[in-house]
């Protein structure tokens, strides 16, 4: 837990003050923090800005859209992506890696490898890990999609599955998605699309959170969603849900929002208040897949008033979840262009993470490490003041 939080509304405005520059892996420190003592290799790195106990994090990129790209494994193949993956971050997400279809391809059958490389590097590394994720309508193997199964049979397979997956990290993994985009944009369940709901009821939800909880007591059980960063109709879902079960004792242990943001909708202006009244619920609360995407102009490169734009995203979402007393965990989903998901699914957009193919930084990148920086001095400052008294 944190001691302080940030005023928000004064680190929103820094990211137009940053440099509209991209720099290479050897940058300097940011304006301002000259006089601090760390080593410029220390300064380019987000883990070292964050305040103690936040986790700033990616997606480890593998599977799903990276199936059908020219390229080999990024997370085995290509060493740059590995030595920024380990530098700069203090938590990863395997993007895909942790859910059904790959790690349960067959039924009776784990396989355990790409996750268990992912986990194995986090240690080396001295990095958490966020598992992502055991109840979800999408990325399901076949054999269970369309497997005949009584409901007897479907509830044991889903509570084997998490108490095997949970049971072989145990200890290692921080925070667990348990149930993911459980809910529509109006707020109602996913009943039809959502194999488990739709089969076994609402109630297996509660279930899921009960059996990971009794694999791995000590990991934090989340629910996960895109579109909730704002108050809506989804998130008020998600409130009143979380309410009822944490009445009825079922460890729910905190609420994340995706953040998939993009340029052509407003930033989320509600997103710190949204944060702030789970937080009051007693739940922790995290950022898990933020990146920014824009549509390109023809030569498919982002403008810089684009690039600034993207900057100010960035910076606000980080800003709402420091200033929340239990967000302690930022993820962005990638941090290259080169293995971003976004081209694959929005034709026309892209650049929706903070640094290009090239793993050059964008102003994203260093708007994120100096509001890092802000609170990590801040909180220095706090402490010292707290020792005077
Ligand atoms: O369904 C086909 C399958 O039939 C085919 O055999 C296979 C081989 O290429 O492709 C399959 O679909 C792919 C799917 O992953 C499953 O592997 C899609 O084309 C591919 O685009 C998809 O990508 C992943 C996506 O989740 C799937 O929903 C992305 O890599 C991954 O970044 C993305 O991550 C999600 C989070 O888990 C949850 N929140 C949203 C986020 C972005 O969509």
């Amino acid at each position: 837990m944190r001691p302080i939080r940030l005023v928000t509304a004064a680190l929103a405005t820094a990211a137009l003050s940053l440099p509209l520059v991209v720099t290479p892996a050897t940058a300097a420190p940011p304006s301002g923090h000259q006089a601090a003592p760390h080593s410029n290799a220390k300064f380019d790195r987000l883990r070292s800005a964050a305040p103690d106990g936040f986790h700033v994090g990616t997606a480890v990129a593998g599977g799903g859209h990276h199936l059908e790209q020219d390229y080999p494994d990024p997370f085995t193949s290509d060493r740059e992506y590995r030595k920024l993956l380990g530098k700069q971050f203090s938590s990863v997400s395997p993007e895909n890696q942790m859910k059904w279809e790959f790690i349960h391809p067959e039924q009776g059958r784990y396989d355990f490898g790409a996750a268990d490389a992912i986990v194995d590097f986090a240690k080396r590394n001295k990095q958490v890990v966020r598992g992502h994720t055991l109840l979800w309508h999408s990325q399901n193997p076949e054999w269970l999609e369309e497997g005949d199964f009584s409901k007897e049979e479907l509830r044991a397979i889903l509570r084997e599955h998490i108490t095997t997956v949970v049971g072989r990290y145990a200890g290692k993994i921080q925070q667990w998605d348990v149930a993911n985009e459980i809910f529509d944009e109006q707020g109602n369940l996913r009943t039809e699309e959502n194999i488990w709901i739709r089969e076994l009821g609402p109630g297996i939800v509660a279930d899921a959170f009960r059996w990971a909880h009794q694999a791995d007591p000590k990991a934090k059980l989340f629910f996960n969603d895109f579109n909730v960063e704002d108050i809506n109709a989804k998130s008020d879902a998600y409130y009143e849900l979380t309410r009822e079960l944490l009445a009825q004792g079922v460890p729910v242990h905190g609420f994340s929002v995706q953040s998939h943001l993009s340029l052509r909708y407003g930033f989320p202006g509600s997103l710190e208040e949204n944060l702030r009244r789970f937080d009051k619920l007693g739940l922790e609360t995290a950022i898990t897949e933020l990146d920014v995407r824009m549509d390109l102009p023809a030569n498919g490169k982002p403008t810089k008033a684009q690039l600034r734009q993207q900057a100010d995203y960035y910076q606000r979402a980080l800003s709402a979840c420091l200033a929340v007393e239990d967000c302690n965990s930022f993820t962005i989903w990638g941090f290259t262009d080169k293995y971003s998901w976004v081209p694959v699914f929005f034709e026309g957009e892209g650049s929706a993470t903070v640094m290009t193919e090239d793993f050059v930084r964008k102003p994203a990148f260093h708007a994120l490490k100096s509001t890092l920086w802000d609170a990590k001095k801040a909180e220095e400052k706090d402490r010292k003041k707290g020792r005077k008294h």
